[in-house]
């Protein structure tokens, strides 16, 4: 038994490359884009099977083409993306060989995270699967009186009978394939775990144990317990599947997130650009570039990443409304990716105009609002080298000593409007002694 020094040392050499990665997307696809209301939708509207069987026959995403979804993600400056192998509904995107509910037993007549796996990979862009441990498809599920089935009301199932092992055998065996059958898995995404469906009922520590076998390297996140419950990843001790990063859901911690003792823990903000994970056909007004930008740089400023979302229709594609934001965060990151890959919490609190990041001696301000002609730096007098404008490289003045403020550092600003509304970076080089 390791004690918790080297599992937490372990852990953080494990999701290096990940917490380096900062930016990330999540893609929420299944059988739910036809009705167009979202991935809960047989849940909300207690869709029973015979009702919700007409999606199956009629999938069809003719215009689903992964490499054009990589492309348009690599120029978004995506580092890594999660794509639902198995969402709540139970319909599989991956030809499993445990179920007849697949995608190539669809219209569609293909396995799309072979698609997605291939062209993301081919992009350079790290892989992840997510996979619903809840699953409304299968007979073995609970269904009456379950918080989350769709037939949970439904007289019909009040005497129905469930071999609950032998859907976790399932639901081992499928993630054994997926671990199995697509090369190198980055990260392993389970969701979600709630009341007595936690930990030891999806034999937790079996199927972590299989899946660090077969993907020794595999960062997985921290849902298979349910929140409240002891032993999660920010506990003192968290239990041997509590996993390796910390997934708060549509919010941004406000602070760098630590466990109980007070020592880092890798997490990752996921959230949607509209109002859906899975395609909504009546939301389809997508948050700006600048949003994206200031969340990524929020959760870079607290050492931690941020996943955002893309729920493509049914027909394939990533919905047209999403892609100019898309494209203005790849812009704005070609310039000033350097402030975000790679940087962390820096040695200074949030300044008032913006936020800080950095990497070893290099300190990035992300200037918001512009304000008076002198921009303040509290208490960086002495401790910065120069300043320079990271979109384009260029000097900016460092005002010489201000007698009325002698700790600060002032920076002139020669420009009347921020040139990046956005985000305009400046680059500090710290002088020695203020390296990380
Ligand atoms: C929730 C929802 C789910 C979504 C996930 C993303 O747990 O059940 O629909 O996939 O959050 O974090």
């Amino acid at each position: 038994m390791q004690n918790t020094d080297d599992s937490y040392q372990i852990r953080s050499e494990r999701t290096r490359w990940f917490m380096e990665s900062r930016f990330g997307m999540f893609i929420h696809w299944g059988l739910y884009s036809v009705p167009g209301r979202g991935e809960w939708v047989r849940n909300r509207e207690n869709i029973p099977d015979e009702d919700y069987s007409p999606y199956f026959k009629e999938f069809d995403p003719v215009r689903y083409d992964p490499r054009e979804w990589a492309r348009t993600a690599k120029a978004a400056g995506i580092k890594y993306a999660v794509m639902t192998a198995k969402h709540h509904e139970g319909f599989c995107l991956f030809d499993s060989q445990y179920t007849d509910y697949k995608s190539t037993n669809t219209k569609a007549g293909k396995d799309l995270i072979a698609g997605f796996v291939e062209a993301f990979r081919a992009e350079g862009i790290r892989i992840g699967l997510y996979y619903s441990l809840i699953d409304w498809n299968h007979p073995d599920y609970p269904h009456y009186g379950d918080k989350t089935h769709p037939e949970r009301e439904m007289e019909k199932n009040r005497d129905r009978k469930h071999d609950f092992p032998r859907y976790v055998e399932y639901l081992h065996n499928q993630v054994r394939e997926l671990l199995t059958n697509y090369g190198k898995i980055d990260i392993m995404w389970f969701d979600f775990s709630y009341d007595v469906m936690t930990g030891e009922k999806w034999e937790a520590d079996r199927l972590v144990k299989t899946a660090r076998s077969l993907q020794p390297d595999i960062i997985i996140d921290d849902r298979l317990i349910a929140n409240g419950l002891p032993g999660r990843v920010l506990e003192a001790e968290p239990l041997p599947y509590a996993g390796d990063f910390f997934s708060p859901e549509q919010i941004i911690p406000s602070e760098a997130v630590t466990d109980r003792l007070g020592r880092a823990v890798p997490w990752e903000s996921c959230v949607t650009l509209n109002n859906h994970w899975g395609y909504g056909s009546k939301d389809l007004r997508y948050t700006g570039a600048e949003n994206i930008v200031k969340m990524l740089v929020n959760t870079t400023s607290k050492n931690g990443n941020l996943l955002i979302n893309i729920g493509p229709n049914a027909k394939g594609e990533f919905p047209e409304e999403v892609l100019p934001s898309l494209e203005k965060t790849g812009k704005w990151l070609k310039k000033n990716g350097e402030s975000v890959f790679g940087c962390g919490k820096a040695d200074f609190p949030k300044p008032e105009w913006g936020r800080y990041t950095q990497r070893g001696n290099k300190l990035y301000a992300h200037v918001y609002e512009r304000g008076p002609a002198q921009l303040r730096f509290d208490g960086l007098m002495g401790k910065v080298k120069n300043a320079r404008l990271l979109r384009d490289g260029s000097e900016l003045d460092l005002v010489k000593w201000r007698v009325d403020y002698p700790d600060d550092a002032f920076v002139d600003l020669v420009f009347t409007d921020l040139p990046d509304e956005t985000d305009t970076v400046i680059e500090f080089e710290l002088t020695k002694g203020e390296q990380q």
